[in-house]
């Protein structure tokens, strides 16, 4: 029988485990350099009541008996195994509904290490606390299930045994980022690709490069940014290269380890959706040099315009969440990425809102070469602890890891602060301060937040749907979320409705929509029928083409999703049927109806 002092001795250790944090470094585009990947099967112990974490029951030192008297209470080998990257949910039936904590471990050699170089764990996101420990050492702690993080174990590898054990717990807490209710799966596990990079000693951590706006219309262009170097000796030079524009150009490096710049180019090509242009760019710095494919473009608003590159555009868009409904799994692929991608292209999207949370690199990549146009956001969505300060750190942590991440795709062209939250003060005071926070690390982008119209009555007759969220006023673009016809009233409810804002601003709706059955048929009030789904949209789209400022859509939802609030049996059963595409990949009528929409609105602009 465990002797109750050593299992207290073990839990009390654990609680304070965030202090041991190491130094979560911010490594960008791990694709171009060198790199060992460590995916594939790893084993797993399920840990679901935490204990296994600390003290005599330290998993991560990843012990065997030694001899026949020994008593160690766990092992990684022999194992169960786990698919990394890939939520656990799907991939044994008992960890279908798990939430808590696994513990997973890899291991592997390393027989060519450099003393030039420096090695760091990099875990593209793991959902959603997540504490790494490499060979017997806790490197740290991670929250936030959606965003790239590494850490250093440049002292502890060696030529052989190496072993990676990694705690991930998807439990949903009231203080996390989403917070406990979510209207989509909570995927659990290492959700996207591990690897060991090896960068020189001192390295360009990361780079920032965008077209200045204020040369948009010049002949000679100026393209401005930043070098960030980590290291202990910094060199005296660093360099950009642009081998198409003829860029070779030398920068001094001064005493501080971020470089600024800003080149003049001529003859540039900017990235659109009809030219999505993209530029090798080399970025050096003593024995680092990292390459990237990056477009240049600009955008803006002017009132109710929304200008790309100077020029207004109307953004056909859709929904989607970062799931693979064929493999009912957490995307994470470039063929993961493919496949939502040609079904938005052949909707004829020019834009796709990534919902709730940081969506895979892969996605952002992908319409970068093909020239989507992307809004990105953070999961602040239900039931956020608005008042809790340590919420409004995490806020900004992952916000500045996405920022980290994607700055230099040209795709991607909103931040969006949050999705449908209630204007209370302290919520206010929260986005207010996370949306100047955004705007400090990245002034070439708009912010907006899926908004909701004024709730309660304030003299206009309730045909008319207005907007006062104080959070507008920090916002580029008001994007409104609305459900008429489907949460409430029927399709022919939208006949006589218009919307309205005192402010001159372009508008977005964010989401609008209803479900149905791939394969049902009836009359169009027939709910969960194609015909209904297809009546709501063509009523919808009526609707808001009437907004004054309307500069895009988003539809509800590309395709249908995984998630637990959805149990309908014989309907929903697990999903979400609010896709235009049903999760085995057939398209229902709306589809069609949406897409007719989109021809329109093209032939329109070609005018
Ligand atoms: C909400 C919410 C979505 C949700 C959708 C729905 O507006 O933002 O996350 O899935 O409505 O009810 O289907």
């Amino acid at each position: 029988m465990m002797n109750w002092k050593v299992f207290l001795f073990a839990v009390l250790v654990s609680i304070p485990f965030s202090f041991l944090k190491g130094q979560d470094v911010f490594i960008a585009n791990i694709q171009d350099r060198e790199h060992r990947c460590l995916d594939g099967k790893w084993e797993y112990i399920i840990d679901a009541y935490r204990t296994w974490g600390m003290g005599g029951m330290a998993i991560y030192k990843n012990a065997t008996p030694k001899n026949k008297t020994d008593r160690v209470e766990y092992s990684f080998n022999p194992a169960q195994t786990l698919w990394v990257p890939g939520g656990w949910n799907v991939q044994q039936p008992e960890l279908t509904y798990y939430e808590g904590n696994i513990w997973y471990r890899k291991t592997f050699n390393e027989e060519n290490i450099s003393k030039n170089n420096r090695y760091f764990i990099h875990i593209g996101a793991a959902n959603y606390k997540t504490t790494v420990t490499f060979n017997g050492t806790i490197l740290g702690t991670h929250e936030g299930g959606f965003t790239p993080f590494s850490f250093e174990v440049t002292d502890l590898i060696q030529p052989k045994d190496n072993y990676v054990i990694i705690g991930v717990d998807n439990s949903r807490q009231r203080d996390y980022i989403p917070a406990e209710v979510t209207d989509w799966f909570n995927h659990g596990g290492i959700t996207r690709s591990v690897n060991l990079v090896a960068v020189p000693s001192t390295f360009i951590n990361n780079y920032f490069i965008a077209l200045d706006k204020s040369t948009l219309h010049k002949k000679t262009k100026a393209l401005s940014g930043k070098m960030v170097l980590t290291g202990d000796v910094l060199p005296e030079t660093a360099r950009i290269i642009i081998p198409e524009l003829k860029v070779n150009q030398e920068l001094t490096v001064n005493s501080s380890s971020v470089v600024e710049f800003s080149i003049d180019v001529k003859h540039l090509e900017l990235w659109s959706p009809d030219n999505p242009k993209l530029y090798q760019v080399i970025f050096e710095a003593g024995e680092d040099r990292v390459s990237d494919e990056i477009g240049f473009r600009t955008m803006e608003t002017k009132g109710k315009q929304l200008l790309l590159n100077g020029t207004p555009i109307f953004l056909k868009g859709i929904c989607l969440h970062d799931e693979n409904p064929l493999r009912q799994v957490r995307a994470n692929s470039m063929e993961d990425a493919k496949l939502v991608l040609d079904w938005a292209e052949e909707l004829g999207c020019n834009f796709i809102r990534l919902a709730h949370y940081p969506h895979q690199e892969n996605i952002v990549r992908l319409a970068d070469q093909r020239g989507i146009l992307l809004w990105e956001e953070l999961p602040l969505y239900w039931g956020i602890q608005w008042d809790n300060p340590e919420v409004l750190t995490k806020a900004k942590q992952q916000y500045s890891e996405l920022i980290n991440r994607d700055y230099n795709r040209a795709s991607s062209i909103i931040w969006s602060i949050a999705n449908e939250t209630a204007p209370i003060p302290a919520r206010n005071e929260f986005l207010g301060a996370l949306a100047d926070y955004v705007r400090t690390l990245d002034d070439t982008r708009l912010i907006s937040a899926a908004c909701k119209k004024d709730q309660e009555l304030d003299g206009h007759p309730d045909s008319v749907y207005t907007y006062n969220d104080p959070i507008l006023k920090k916002l580029d673009i008001l994007s409104l979320n609305e459900y008429l016809g489907w949460y409430g009233g029927l399709p022919d409810a939208c006949r006589n409705k218009s919307f309205h804002t005192d402010l001159d601003m372009p508008i977005i709706v964010s989401e609008f929509g209803g479900g149905a059955i791939q394969g049902f048929h009836a009359d169009s009030l027939t709910r969960w029928s194609e015909e209904f789904q297809a009546y709501l949209y063509e009523e919808s789209l009526a609707m808001f083409d009437s907004i004054d400022g309307l500069v895009g859509l988003t539809p509800w939802i590309l395709v249908d999703f995984r998630s637990p609030l959805r149990q309908l049996h014989g309907v929903q059963d697990g999903w979400n049927r609010k896709g235009l595409i049903s999760e085995k990949g057939y398209k229902k009528k709306a589809f069609f109806t949406l897409q007719a929409y989109y021809k329109s609105k093209s032939i329109e602009k070609d005018k």
